[in-house]
């Protein structure tokens, strides 16, 4: 039975890492990227929204969707997913966790070594020098989708400033990238939760792990394009990492 495996494969393993996509996040509140009718993209044109020339095009459009969603972020809290892997953290001190998440939540439950492949909703920078820029932390309530808002002004130059996320057309953050190869290089059990993998370089992780030897765990409600590559696929949503891994004695 898939669970009796799972405490298995934990009992052995001496190096996991974790990757977490949208779904991770998705019971606390957080609207995913793809899964129909309430995924962003379903519902919000991504190549209006996500793209330096979208910002260019429109920086009031994107600044204010890009609030709208930090301040969702900020009235969520951390799930009893997030939770879990913080106590599979303890066990295993550097625990890895890859996210192409934008949000804090695996900060805020209490996990140290998270690396942010996709940048975050909380870390905005001048789009012109590259000069980060503190926000203010709240705007209690925006309307669906946000509202226009100008961008603030880069406190250096003048220039605008932009969200700290990964557009499409982009690079990832060199040094979470390096990190991230390093980890799914190292481990030989890799926990995959909530993502499509459909969208790269990240979605090429749980094959390298793979290559190099670790067995991959699949957490998901529904299917996903790592299904064939998994060695235990969960149909579950995130806050089962608090039974499957509680009950393994992990977590
Ligand atoms: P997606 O929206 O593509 O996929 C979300 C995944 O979460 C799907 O496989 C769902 O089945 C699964 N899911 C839904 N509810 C869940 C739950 N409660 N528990 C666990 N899983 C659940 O999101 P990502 O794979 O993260 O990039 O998308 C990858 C990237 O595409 C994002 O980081 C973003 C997006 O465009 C950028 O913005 C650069």
């Amino acid at each position: 039975m898939p669970h009796a495996e799972l405490s298995e494969l934990l009992a052995q393993s001496r190096r996991p890492a974790v990757l977490t996509g949208a779904g991770m996040s998705a019971e606390s509140g957080i609207t995913t990227f793809r899964d129909a009718l309430t995924g962003l993209w379903q519902r919000f044109n991504a190549e209006e929204l996500a793209s330096p020339e979208a910002f260019r095009r429109d920086p009031e459009l994107v600044w204010g969707w890009y609030e709208w969603r930090r301040m969702g972020v900020l009235r969520a809290q951390p799930n009893p997913g997030h939770l879990a892997l913080e106590r599979l953290g303890k066990r295993f001190p550097n625990l890895p966790i890859i996210t192409q998440n934008v949000d804090d939540l695996h900060e805020r439950a209490g996990s140290t070594q998270v690396l942010h492949l996709h940048g975050s909703l909380h870390r905005p920078r001048c789009a012109s020098c590259g000069t980060g820029y503190s926000l203010t932390v709240g705007i209690p309530s925006e309307p669906e989708g946000g509202r226009r808002l100008a961008p603030p002004r880069c406190d250096r130059c003048g220039g605008l400033v932009r969200p700290g996320v990964v557009w499409f057309g982009e690079a990832l953050p060199e040094p979470a990238w390096r990190q991230a190869e390093q980890a799914v290089r190292d481990c030989d059990l890799l926990l995959v939760v909530g993502t499509s993998g459909i969208v790269w370089p990240a979605a090429g992780l749980p094959m390298r792990a793979k290559q190099g030897g670790a067995r991959l765990v699949q957490v998901n409600p529904h299917a996903s394009a790592l299904d064939p590559v998994a060695d235990l696929n969960f149909r579950h949503p995130a806050s089962a990492l608090e039974w499957l891994l509680g009950s393994s004695g992990l977590a």
